[in-house]
């Protein structure tokens, strides 16, 4: 992947996520309210039912967890509820501090460290020396300008036969197909940024990289790890302006297409690109 995003500050980057935290708008009940949290959940994991599946939560009961990017925390809550240890980081003070008023609202801070930390200098705040069974990180590599600096932290954190979950954008997606058709009006050379300003909910995320399979699998070999699995996931059918006033009706292309049919869409062009693997040796 050519590192296009490599001159943008961390800076921007934070502020990006400061002013508008990951699935902040999942519920409009009062924010930090226990029922703004239990909707925040609900909806993240009805549009993104894979997340469960690929975290494989109730498996990391007992172990210790390093999560990088942590947001407004639903992933992180539900490895503590599991019975795991959690050290969860991110990069925007906005996000952490709803995901720890979150842990209080479920009673579990005692099994979660909160730490503000940029992931591209993971040692400046987690001690060197940590060691952890899984390193998790759900979407957010791919928003650091030197997404390979944190791959080096998740390698020296995980000991030999740790386990590394990781999700990136797919290059190879409906998504990207879509924001070619919709925004780039022939001017391919420029997709790369296109694909960035429309990555998200909020319009204008700084850095946005997408990866193939093999660039993913390439980037991760380069790092010290044993590929276990690198699926896609995740084609969003919902039409935007009922999803906004949390109503779910599916556009209209999907609407009359069998559940398998497009499931097995999703596992060839979702914009998820979900992969497990094992610290070598
Ligand atoms: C799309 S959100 C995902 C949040 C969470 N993993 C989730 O699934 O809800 C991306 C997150 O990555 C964080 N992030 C981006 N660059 C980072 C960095 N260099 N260090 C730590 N966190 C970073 C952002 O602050 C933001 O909270």
């Amino acid at each position: 992947v050519k590192p296009r995003f490599e001159d943008v500050s961390i800076e921007n980057v934070r502020s990006f996520w400061n002013r508008r935290p990951c699935n902040v708008r999942h519920s409009p009940k009062p924010i930090g309210s226990k029922e703004y949290f239990d909707e925040v959940e609900a909806r993240k994991y009805f549009v993104e039912p894979h997340i469960p599946r690929f975290a494989e939560f109730p498996r990391w009961a007992r172990a210790r967890v390093l999560e990088i990017g942590c947001g407004i925390g639903t992933d992180t809550i539900n490895f503590a509820r599991n019975g795991a240890w959690v050290t969860a980081v991110d990069l925007s003070d906005e996000s952490l501090a709803l995901a720890a008023r979150r842990a209080e609202v479920y009673g579990l801070e005692h099994r979660i460290k909160f730490r503000h930390a940029n992931a591209e200098e993971l040692d400046r705040v987690v001690p060197a020396d940590e060691r952890f069974d899984l390193v998790y990180s759900f979407g957010v590599i791919h928003h650091t300008p030197h997404p390979e600096r944190v791959l080096e932290h998740a390698s020296a954190y995980l000991g030999p036969g740790g386990t590394l979950k990781v999700m990136v954008y797919n290059r190879r997606s409906f998504k990207v197909l879509a924001i070619a058709v919709r925004h780039s009006w022939g001017r391919l050379r420029k997709l790369d940024r296109l694909v960035a300003k429309h990555s998200e909910a909020q319009t204008g995320s700084p850095v946005t990289y997408v990866y193939s399979k093999p660039e993913l699998r390439a980037l991760l070999e380069r790092h010290g790890f044993r590929i276990e699995e690198i699926w896609a996931d995740h084609i969003f059918p919902w039409r935007i302006g009922d999803y906004l006033e949390y109503r779910y009706v599916k556009k209209w292309q999907w609407r009359w297409l069998p559940e398998s049919i497009f499931h097995l869409l999703e596992r060839l062009l979702g914009w998820h690109l979900c992969a497990s693997a094992i610290r070598k040796e």
